[in-house]
Formats: structure tokens, C-alpha cells, sequence
């Protein structure tokens, strides 16, 4: 099949990179000329796990392409996949600019095309509220006029990055929103090649499609607050959240899967996703009351981390001053989205109070320094480098590079022997013997004396 990609982000260049893969010939649209001028050179504008080997093989076999042009991306396409941004406006509404300038574009180069041109079918890849795929809809109609038809579908995108290739490959699902049954078919060819191992596609209507996204991300942003909560509690009644999570998540009703205690969940998608549903309950008058609390205990649990660090210095004078080592930037490991990232809210608030930051990550290093600048800031190559002469570390992604350091190095590299593992990375006993204070999520302080 003929297919494009709006958008050639995490999902977007994903999608198309998968797709190419198993045949298709796929052309990537984006507005942004950098990242079209690195993809057409080869070069991988994003860091996501054996995405640029994928890349560079279909490019080379000629089945993968990228453009700016809009009129060249729209006009052979059987199907087109609207995979943009569609992050929280300024009231919490879902802003859905990029989606509309989308559909505008592929109206007006369907109606430059003239009736007797192929059926199109326009799908919504991006995660988008109830009723935005029939939006679409009705404005390339209101472009393309009555004789020119074409089909839509809603069919959201459950990757995660870190993971992305393997996750869009072998789907636990496939979900997609169709109003006809033409439409219907052509995506049960499409997804073939990626649900051999027996998994389903879902064919549905188009709200219940949109809506599946949002239940899907809300209930896993629950479970991470869900077991923040309990960590708090831990910690104010002196049990431990690591055996209280073992004798839970060994029940098969419950499992372990999102119930790690932590930071709270940041990224691109569970912060605005759990707005958006607020958004569509305070809308529809359906309070969304669960959510509402999903998202104040994620905001809530930052705030109680950070207060940690500044109860941890005041006997000292507070953090003005003092240099903090910042292990793990992006979201969560594997990859170097940095939206939403509890690090960087951590790092500005540390800097807010006077201190200096050092920071360092796998992979998300260039996106940070675009990102947080000044004299208060240095982000390094190297994760020992990054502690010397600091006050503290905070650990605040669970690379794997992270879980086993030489804490006898880093002891005699840092000016004080103090973590804060956001993550739970280290076990208490471990860190009393090599003489570290130890604060984490859910379980006791380890003091030195
Ligand atoms: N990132 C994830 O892990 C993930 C997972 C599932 C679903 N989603 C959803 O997928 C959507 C895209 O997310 P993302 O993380 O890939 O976003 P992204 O910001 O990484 O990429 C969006 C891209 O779209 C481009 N763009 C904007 N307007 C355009 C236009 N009119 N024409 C062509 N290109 C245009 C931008 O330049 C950008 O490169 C969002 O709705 C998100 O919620 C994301």
C-alpha cells in the first residue's frame, strides 16, 4: 500500500519505519526542516532502540521516503496517517491545532486532485478526544465538497518508547475506529504481518476506538499513583513498600507491571492524557474524579521527593550553594524524550533554591542542554564525572547502567555521601555498609552517623 505519515516524531517516523518494513511504500511528511533534512540524509533525529538499523534498510531498499512538500505526501496516498502533537493548551484542553492544519492540508490537495481520484483513507494515529476523528472529517468535506470521497478511521497507537519497534511489531492489540467496512478490510491487510502471533485487531466505532487510548493511559497513570500512594503511606507507618509490593503484585488479579513506586509518571503522554480526561469530564459533566486524583497525587509526589532533598540540607543552611548530581534526564530510560521529565522539574527547582546542578543520561544529554542553560547548569558525558564534588546524587531514571555503580568510586568522588534514589534502585543494607545516606520512595532513610 501507498502510505503517508504526518508528523515524523515518536510515533510518526515509528509507524512509517514499521510499515516500510513489511512492504508498503511509505513517504514521511513533517513540517520541521532539520529532522527532514537528518531523516533523508539517514540520520535518525530521535534515539528509540534499533529504530535507525530499521531506518537505514528500508530506506535503502527504497520503500521508505521523507518530504516537506505537502502536495507530494498527499497526492498517491491510499492512506494517511495523521501522527502529531496534540499537547495540553493552555486552559488543559487538548490543543488540537496540528491535527486541524493536518486535515486542512490533505483537504486542500484532495480538492486540487478533482473528483475520479483514488478513495483516500485519513486516519487519526494521534491520541485525541472523543469526537476529534468526525472533526476532521467534516473539514476536509467542508474543503473538498460533496463529490470527492473519502474514508476515516481512528486508530491510536499503544508503542512505548524505549521499546517502540518491538511494541509496534508484535501489538498486544490492534484497535482501530472505522464507519464502513472498506475501511475495515484495508487496515486488516495492513496490520497482516504484525498479528501473526494470533493477537487481535479490534474493529470498532470510532469514539469507542479514541476512548480505548484514554482508558488505557489512565488506568496505567492510576496504578503509578495507586502505588505512590501506598509508598507514602510506607513511609508514615514504617513498613516497606518493595515487600508490601511482592506480597500484593504476587496476586494474579493484580500483577506487578506499572506498580513500581517512583517520581511519578512524566513523558508525553500520561501527564496530558489524564488532563484530557479531566477536560472531557468537566465537559460532558461527568466529573472525572479518579483521574483528577491520579494526576494531583503524580504532581503531589515530585513535590514530596523534593522535599526530601531540602529537609536533607537545612541543618546545613538549605541547598543555596550546595551541587546536586542528577543520574537519568529523559522520562524513563531507553529513550531521550525529555517532556515532562521529573529530573528536569527537579533540577529547576534545586537551581530555584541556589543550588547548582550536574546532570547526565544515556542518551537524552543534547536535548537537555537545549533545554536548561545558565551558570547553575552542567550536563556531562559521563556518569562518574557527573558526581564529583557534588553534595548529593539523585537517581531519577532506572537506567541499567545505574542499578550497579561502584559505590566505593563514588563515595571518594562526591564531596558527601548522600542519594536520593528516586527509583528505588539500591537496597538500605547496601548503602549502611558503604556508608551512603540513603533516601528512597516507600521505605526507610538510611542515616550515617
Ligand atoms: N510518544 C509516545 O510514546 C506516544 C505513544 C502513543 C501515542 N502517542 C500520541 O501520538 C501523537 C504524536 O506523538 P509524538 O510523541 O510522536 O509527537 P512528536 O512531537 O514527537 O512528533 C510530532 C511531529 O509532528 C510534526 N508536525 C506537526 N504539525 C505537522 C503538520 N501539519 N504536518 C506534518 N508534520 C507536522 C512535528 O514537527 C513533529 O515532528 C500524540 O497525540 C501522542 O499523544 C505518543
Amino acid at each position: 500500500m501507498r502510505l503517508t505519515m504526518v508528523g515524523t516524531g515518536y510515533v510518526g517516523l515509528v509507524t512509517g519505519v514499521c510499515f516500510s518494513n513489511t512492504g508498503n511504500d511509505v513517504l514521511c511528511l513533517d513540517v520541521d526542516p532539520r529532522k527532514i533534512e537528518k531523516l533523508k540524509k539517514g540520520v535518525c533525529p530521535i534515539y528509540e532502540p534499533g529504530l535507525t538499523e530499521l531506518m537505514e534498510h528500508n530506506i535503502e531498499a527504497g520503500r521508505l521516503k521523507f518530504t516537506l512538500d505537502k502536495a507530494e505526501a498527499y497526492r498517491d496516498a491510499q492512506m494517511i496517517f495523521i501522527c502529531v502533537g496534540t499537547p495540553t493548551g493552555e486552559n488543559g484542553q487538548t490543543d488540537l491545532k496540528y491535527v486541524e492544519q493536518a486535515a486542512d492540508d490533505i483537504g486542500h490537495v484532495m480538492k486540487s486532485l478533482g473528483p475520479g481520484q483514488e478513495r483516500k483513507i485519513v486516519v487519526v494515529k494521534s491520541t485525541v478526544p472523543v469526537g476529534t476523528t468526525m472533526m476532521v472529517k467534516q473539514r476536509i468535506a467542508a474543503i473538498v465538497g460533496p463529490s470527492i470521497a473519502f474514508g476515516v478511521a481512528d486508530n491510536p497507537e499503544f508503542l512505548k518508547e524505549g521499546a517502540a519497534i518491538d511494541d509496534f511489531n508484535k501489538p498486544d492489540r490492534v484497535v482501530v475506529g472505522v464507519e464502513d467496512e472498506a475501511t475495515g478490510k484495508a487496515f486488516k491487510e495492513l496490520y497482516d504481518p504484525f498479528v501473526r502471533n494470533g493477537h487481535p485487531i479490534y474493529l470498532m466505532d470510532i469514539p469507542s476506538a479514541e476512548m480505548v487510548k484514554y482508558a488505557s493511559n489512565n488506568f496505567l497513570a492510576t496504578k503509578i499513583s495507586f502505588i505512590n500512594e501506598m509508598a507514602n503511606l510506607c513511609e508514615a507507618y514504617g513498613a516497606d513498600i518493595n515487600r508490601v509490593r511482592e506480597g500484593m503484585c504476587s496476586d494474579k488479579r493484580i500483577g506487578h507491571a506499572f506498580l513500581y513506586p517512583g517520581l511519578g509518571y512524566g513523558g508525553s503522554c500520561f501527564p496530558k492524557d489524564t488532563l484530557a480526561c479531566i477536560m472531557m469530564g468537566d465537559k460532558s459533566g461527568i466529573e472525572a474524579k479518579l483521574s483528577k486524583s491520579v494526576h494531583e497525587v503524580n504532581q503531589r509526589q515530585r513535590d514530596r521527593f523534593f522535599d526530601k532533598i531540602t529537609g536533607h540540607f537545612k541543618p546545613q543552611g538549605g541547598l543555596a550553594g550546595k551541587t546536586l548530581a542528577f543520574w537519568g534526564l529523559a522520562f524513563k530510560p531507553r529513550t531521550d524524550d525529555i517532556r515532562e521529565a521529573p529530573a528536569l522539574t527537579l533540577m529547576r527547582k534545586a537551581i530555584g533554591y541556589g543550588a547548582l546542578v550536574r546532570g547526565y543520561d544515556p542518551v537524552a544529554n543534547d536535548n537537555v542542554r537545549a533545554e536548561l542553560s545558565g551558570p547553575a547548569v552542567s550536563i556531562e558525558e559521563d556518569m562518574y564525572e557527573c558526581v564529583k564534588g557534588t553534595d548529593a546524587l539523585v537517581v531519577s531514571t532506572d537506567w541499567d547502567e545505574f542499578k550497579s555503580p561502584d559505590f566505593a568510586r563514588l563515595g571518594k568522588l562526591m564531596k558527601h555521601k548522600v542519594i536520593f534514589d528516586g527509583r528505588n534502585l539500591y537496597r538500605p543494607s547496601t548503602m549502611h555498609e558503604a556508608g551512603f545516606w540513603h533516601y528512597s520512595v516507600g521505605r526507610a532513610t538510611v542515616k550515617q552517623g
